[in-house]
């Protein structure tokens, strides 16, 4: 087993006040949302970790297979010393990246970063026992707030996975790069997945999966509000929906309300009522074409050094390197 630490940076009083204000702000809004970071507790981890195995969940699929084959040049293009992962989860198909990197000689530090601190402790304790020489350094954090702490010495590789990016709105992107661009020196890198414009019907069977797990998934916020501010919220009694928006191509996830009901907050001081029929926003999902990834990395500062699809060119990885 190799050497363990992990940083705290948002603790569960912190995570409290946090999802207290985005209630607030979010459930008085004339069209209801929730930011998408409050579908991971522990249960909303492994929900996740359920859906990348569906016969309908692409993604997690077509990256892997992308890594698969390119990993090797990555490790050798980067020399990367560091790698960091945000929104790391289980680190499943980083193991990919940690093999090649370790194999061409020069990776030495793996630093996973997750708001979901259950899934980001056993990652870490697992990636360590399987790869003993590899200091392993988690962060508990927020990855719109904490990335001035991010250990580590240049030349760093910064993995942003899964299509997590797709999760932001796009203003918030734009703020998002800019940061982790001012973070990283000159010559290092950022390795960024993203999910590509494809039909409608592939993109709603990926959200709205026929075992139902996309739907507890998305149900599971409402368990979060129950548990960390005690609301009175029935989760049975919303529909989960997939809505593709064809002109902001993005799908979003939807809690309906089957019938109307007023919900008590305590925790947020709130309460809130929902129309039949009314929905909240739980999560959006941007899919991306080429052009539009590379103009925003140019935009923040990268050079795109790499671009990579899978076979059916379902998904997109990018290479990029800060400029100089
Ligand atoms: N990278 C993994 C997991 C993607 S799921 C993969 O490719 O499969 C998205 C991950 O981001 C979850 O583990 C979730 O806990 C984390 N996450 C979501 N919002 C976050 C935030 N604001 N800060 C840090 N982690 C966040
Ligand atoms: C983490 N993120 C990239 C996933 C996605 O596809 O947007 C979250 C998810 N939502 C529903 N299914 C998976």
């Amino acid at each position: 087993m190799s050497e363990v630490s992990i940083d705290v940076h948002r603790d569960g009083a912190e995570l409290t006040e946090a999802l207290r204000h985005d209630v607030r702000e979010g459930l008085s809004a004339p069209v209801k949302w929730l930011p998408s970071r409050w579908l991971y507790d522990a249960r909303g981890s492994e929900l996740f970790d359920r859906i990348t195995t569906l016969p309908e969940y692409y993604p997690t699929r077509a990256e892997r297979e992308i890594l698969a084959t390119r990993s090797a040049e990555i490790a050798a293009v980067t020399s990367a010393t560091t790698l960091v992962e945000l929104g790391s989860g289980s680190s499943e198909k980083t193991r990919l990246l940690l093999d090649a990197g370790i194999a061409h000689g020069t990776l030495r530090r793996f630093v996973p970063l997750d708001v979901s601190e259950t899934a980001l402790a056993a990652s870490a304790d697992a990636i360590a026992a399987e790869y003993p020489g590899l200091a392993v350094h988690g962060v508990v954090g927020d990855f719109t707030e904490h990335l001035d702490f991010l250990p580590g010495t240049a030349p760093r590789l910064v993995a942003f996975l899964g299509g997590t990016i797709g999760n932001f709105l796009p203003g918030e992107r734009a703020k998002f790069f800019t940061s982790v661009r001012s973070v990283l020196s000159a010559g290092e890198w950022l390795l960024l997945g993203t999910d590509l414009v494809k039909d409608v019907d592939t993109l709603v069977a990926a959200y709205d999966d026929s075992q139902g797990v996309t739907a507890e998934f998305d149900r599971n916020v409402l368990h979060v509000l129950r548990t960390r501010l005690g609301a009175d919220v029935d989760p049975a009694a919303f529909d989960h929906e997939a809505h593709w928006d064809a002109q902001r191509e993005w799908i979003e996830m939807r809690l309906r309300a089957r019938h109307p009901m007023t919900v008590r907050i305590p925790g947020a001081n709130l309460t809130v009522h929902f129309e039949d029929g009314e929905y909240v926003r739980t999560e959006i999902s941007a899919k991306f074409r080429p052009e539009g990834v590379r103009a925003e990395l140019t935009d923040a500062g990268f050079v795109v050094r790499r671009w990579w699809t899978d076979a059916q060119q379902r998904f997109g990885l990018s290479l990029a390197q800060v400029r100089d």
